[in-house]
């Protein structure tokens, strides 16, 4: 075994200054990191300021008792009046809040702040004629479709925790999340557009209801927006629970004074997955998570609200939906693109059209989105005017050098910085981060902690390693958006994230990464994603960056399997880019094309990192938010039965790759 936590293998030595423009006039500048180190507390109080509060805190931070932390003691404020009335009473209440654009061509819809407001109050006051009582949990699971973004800032409004579950869970998912949170109310819609189609949504919230009243617990009313028209059948409608959306919210007054709440009080619950058990509740509360939201919004996107444009592609029943599409944006004042539908539909290049039709500037996405982008070839992209982008960001998981290259160059035309995002559902907001006009930008590096946030990669013991070497991520000091407990369940929220480093404090995200040497961060992915060959720890995120380096590869995912001579071996599966899927019909053992990938790993990485065994795939399994499902593939590789593929986006996939294999390629 190697002394190293985890081996520093892979080498980049591209590198982007930010434009002279952009740091001309960025947002913060270098001095930032300095004056947030020296007083923390008095940075991040700085940061409130850009909230209106009811009641001004009385301390900043309350870290008397961790982990549980207590942000902006004494403060008072409401969210969604943070978030839209006190931009209307700015005098920006004709300033358009979400340009919305339904997945069917022409679907469109303008919404202005001033609208906004009396949507929200009156979808507030219909939540109180339904019964719903500050601290009572509302359900929300809707399409991406405005009265999204409305239910949300209804319910923050009158101090109802949400618990957004995304569209494309099952009925199972959302029973699971609907008892655990004791929901009173769900709010969805008869269905929404996906790829062409209606799909509907309101079933599954009928079957959810069935199951958690089988285990005793009765959601009280459901409230139905009509999105597509699409027949609920007789079954589909009991006037006891269901009403309408148009029934219930067009009715209601528009006018609704909004209460100020306690900074901790309950924002939301948003669900993510163990890797074992039940889904986690993650709970953020009021203050803190607001303060994070707008502060990193600001910062890292450089945002200027008079003139950008934004728009975040996630979907609202993500993180990623809450605090950069709802949160920080509107906190912000900003105005923003809402996509429904997906980047295929009607056509390939959607995404760029909408960017040169609405003149977007600012860009959020997912490296997922990027590499099937780079897989269809840069044509698409090239047939639109995409110069108003003046910043591109990426989340959700490692972005490959080469990704974040080709995204750099093709949809940002060389003028873009490219910040890389690293943070989790449980961090709130974005923690990990260029600055863009500051931080020169270094291809598959998410850099250094931004302004106000501590981070450090350690060893086993808690030690930070020294630079050029890999370890552990943690943050060492509490900040203001972070979860404040599981739903719940404390006990799990200290045992999962603040065990394994209880001796020196420090949050366990969970993640592995190295410090290249420069000290900058490269966030690796998961620790359990780490695979151990020969005694050295090997993180699949390297070599799955040095396969996507190769011109042939779309897309890459390793795993490690187990080997007699070696412990664990790599295992690749790679999916070519459409010029080269010729070449993936004779992919078998011993083909060139195989040959030529090893041949590249070695010399990228080294001889350790060789793959014993490369599998030229159509498609890999993802979870429905972009994420590589290893575990199914550590199955394949290890030729066991394939587990569970419930949570895959598409549980097809994995027949796929079965059938291909039995074609051609086989064991060394
Ligand atoms: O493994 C890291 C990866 O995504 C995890 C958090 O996932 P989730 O809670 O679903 O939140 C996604 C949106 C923030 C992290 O523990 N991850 C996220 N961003 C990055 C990343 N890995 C590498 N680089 C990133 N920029």
């Amino acid at each position: 075994m190697s002394d190293e936590t985890l081996s520093n293998l892979l080498t980049e030595d591209r590198r982007f200054e930010p434009p002279a423009d952009l740091a001309a006039a960025a947002n913060l500048t270098a001095e930032a990191y300095d004056r947030a180190a020296a007083d923390p507390e008095g940075f991040w109080a700085e940061q409130a300021d850009r909230l209106t509060w009811d009641t001004r805190w009385d301390q900043v931070l309350d870290w008397s008792n961790p982990p549980f932390s207590k942000w902006f003691v004494g403060g008072r404020l409401n969210a969604a009046y943070n978030c839209v009335d006190r931009h209307v009473e700015a005098g920006r209440g004709d300033k358009v809040a979400i340009h919305w654009i339904g997945e069917p061509a022409g679907d469109t819809r303008d919404i202005t702040y001033a609208e906004l407001k009396d949507e929200v109050s009156r979808a507030a006051n219909a939540l109180i004629d339904l019964g719903v009582a500050t601290g009572d949990r509302v359900a929300i699971y809707l399409p991406m479709i405005p009265e999204a973004i409305v239910a949300m800032l209804a319910c923050a409004r009158i101090g109802a925790p949400h618990t957004v579950v995304f569209g494309g869970f099952s009925s199972d998912a959302l029973a699971s999340r609907l008892t655990d949170c004791q929901a009173k109310v769900v709010i969805t819609a008869d269905g929404g557009y996906r790829r062409g189609a209606a799909s509907a949504l309101k079933p599954a919230v009928d079957e959810a209801r069935a199951k958690t009243a089988a285990t005793g617990f009765e959601v009280e009313k459901v409230l139905v927006v009509r999105r597509t028209g699409q027949d609920l059948g007789e079954q589909g409608w009991d006037d006891a629970v269901d009403v309408w959306w148009h029934d219930v919210v067009d009715g209601a007054s528009p006018e609704h004074t909004p209460e100020a709440f306690d900074a901790e009080h309950p924002l939301y619950v948003m669900y993510t997955s163990g890797t074992t058990g039940k889904p986690k509740g993650i709970l953020h509360t009021t203050g803190g998570y607001l303060v994070g939201c707008a502060y990193t919004h600001w910062a890292v996107f450089d945002l200027k609200p008079e003139t950008d444009v934004y728009w975040c592609t996630a979907d609202v029943g993500w993180v990623t939906g809450h605090s950069y599409i709802v949160y920080g944006p509107l906190a912000n004042g900003v105005t923003q693109v809402l996509y429904e539908g997906t980047p295929e539909t009607p056509e390939k290049g959607r995404w760029w059209q909408i960017i040169e039709d609405l003149k977007v500037s600012i860009f959020y996405t997912a490296p997922t989105a990027i590499r099937s982008f780079m897989k269809q070839g840069r044509e698409i992209p090239d047939r639109r005017d995409m110069s108003s982008l003046r910043i591109l960001g990426s989340v959700g998981e490692p972005i490959n050098p080469e990704a974040y290259v080709w995204y750099r160059h093709v949809i940002g035309g060389d003028r873009t910085p490219v910040v890389d995002t690293w943070w989790q559902t449980e961090t709130g907001s974005i923690m990990i981060s260029p600055l863009p006009g500051v931080t020169h930008g270094k291809p598959g590096s998410a850099m250094i902690p931004i302004p106000g946030v501590s981070a450090e990669v350690v060893d086993e013991e808690g030690t930070p390693v020294p630079n050029g070497s890999g370890g552990y991520l943690v943050l060492t000091q509490p900040w203001p958006s972070m979860l404040r407990t599981i739903w719940g369940d404390d006990q799990r929220y200290v045992d999962t994230y603040w065990s394994r480093f209880r001796k020196q404090g420090y949050y366990f995200a969970g993640d592995g990464s190295k410090k290249d040497s420069d000290g900058d961060l490269w966030v690796l992915g998961r620790v359990d994603d780490v695979m151990n060959v020969s005694g050295h720890r090997l993180s699949t995120t390297e070599i799955e960056s040095a396969l996507v380096s190769h011109p042939k590869v779309a897309e890459a995912a390793v795993v490690g399997a187990k080997d007699e001579d070696t412990g664990q071996a790599v295992c690749a599966f790679v999916i070519l880019r459409d010029e080269f899927r010729d070449e993936a019909d004779d992919a078998g053992e011993g083909s060139d094309i195989v040959a030529e990938l090893r041949g590249h790993v070695r010399k990228e990485i080294g001889p350790i990192a060789t793959p014993r065994q490369i599998m030229i795939v159509p498609e890999l399994p993802k979870t429905r938010s972009g994420k590589i499902m290893r575990r199914l593939l550590r199955d394949v590789a290890e030729h066991r039965e394939i587990g569970d593929v419930t949570t895959l986006a598409d549980s097809s996939v994995m027949e796929l790759i079965s059938q291909g294999l039995s074609g051609g390629s086989s064991d060394d």
